[in-house]
């Protein structure tokens, strides 16, 4: 009888209860903090567990995180470093982040902040038309989610590129990789969005030294980590006109605190971390696959790299 730990502080555990169970019937699904005897954990689907939860749990074969990100993992000191972590890649969430993307980008191409503000003028006035083949989009990124969003990009007829960390081949995606690419990559973008992993070699990676090798008036749409960007500097940036707009919907510390500068720049649109929600409806099936494969003895899917951090 596989023993299966759920924690998030989130979200409830009903739906997840009730999925699994009509999967595998004889789970032993238990919630924390009333886990039980910890040594009889098997599987612990995890998001943002306090740090040391993990004590006592020796007998744990999988830790799955219930995000597509895993920051929240390695947080934790005590994290078991021999133990297997997967990940959700969860179709649903890449269409749920692909819209986002879109929506933002389209409503800063579309030229929604002038119109806006016409708007709060009562002013009806008309802006030249832009033209999609000049609006050069960049993705930092190039997992699951970022390749779901820049072949949709691309599809729109957007001139589009990739960075990620190898070199690879996207059909109709220009790719750009490693430290050497960041200038050429960031030079040509003039709307930039961030769907990296939040790692040691990632965090602060937009700041005012790659900023300022944007084209002037680039927009940055950032749904990966609040800790990607440096808030100061894309404030700065903002302020000095380098950066034209940013939509946001991650950050640093989450709930975005009442007195932080981004809730009242008139440049900045807050987004409360919505942009591709975990759905049990969608992630159930791959949960449950991966506790069977473990009660199998056997790897789950989606397997985390502990030394990359993602
Ligand atoms: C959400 O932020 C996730 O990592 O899935």
């Amino acid at each position: 009888m596989p023993v299966v730990m759920f924690h998030d502080a989130l979200a409830s555990p009903d739906a997840w209860r009730d999925g699994l169970a009509a999967r595998i019937p004889e789970l032993d699904f238990r919630v924390w903090p009333d886990i039980g005897d910890p040594g009889e954990i098997e599987f612990a689907m995890v998001w943002n567990l306090p740090p040391g939860s993990y004590a006592g749990m020796t007998g744990l074969r999988c830790i799955c995180s219930l995000g597509q990100g895993v920051d929240h993992l390695f947080l934790d000191p005590d994290l078991p470093r021999d133990v297997p972590i997967m990940r959700l890649v969860d179709p649903w969430m890449s269409q749920s982040m692909t819209e986002w993307i879109l929506l933002n980008l389209l409503y800063f191409h579309r030229q929604g902040p002038e119109y806006d503000a016409l708007v709060r003028q009562h002013r009806w006035h008309v802006l030249p038309p832009p033209e999609t083949s000049e609006c050069r989009v960049g993705i930092m990124g190039l997992g699951a989610l970022g390749l779901h969003a820049a072949r949709a990009i691309s599809g729109l007829g957007f001139p589009t590129a990739g960075w990620a960390r190898t070199a690879r081949t996207v059909d109709g995606v220009e790719v750009y990789s490693g430290n050497g690419q960041l200038t050429d990559f960031l030079a040509r973008t003039d709307v930039l969005c961030c769907l990296l992993p939040l790692t040691a070699a990632t965090r602060g990676i937009i700041n005012t030294d790659t900023l300022a090798l944007l084209p002037r008036g680039t927009f940055v749409i950032n749904a990966a980590r609040g800790a990607h960007i440096v808030d100061e500097d894309l404030l700065a940036a903002l302020d000095s006109g380098q950066v034209a707009g940013a939509a946001l919907d991650v950050f640093h510390t989450e709930p975005l605190p009442p007195e932080h500068a981004y809730w009242a720049h008139p440049a900045v649109r807050v987004w409360p971390h919505v942009s591709a929600q975990t759905n049990p409806a969608t992630a159930l099936e791959q949960v449950a696959a991966a506790i069977r494969r473990v009660a199998d003895g056997r790897i789950p899917e989606n397997l985390v790299d502990p030394t990359l951090g993602y």
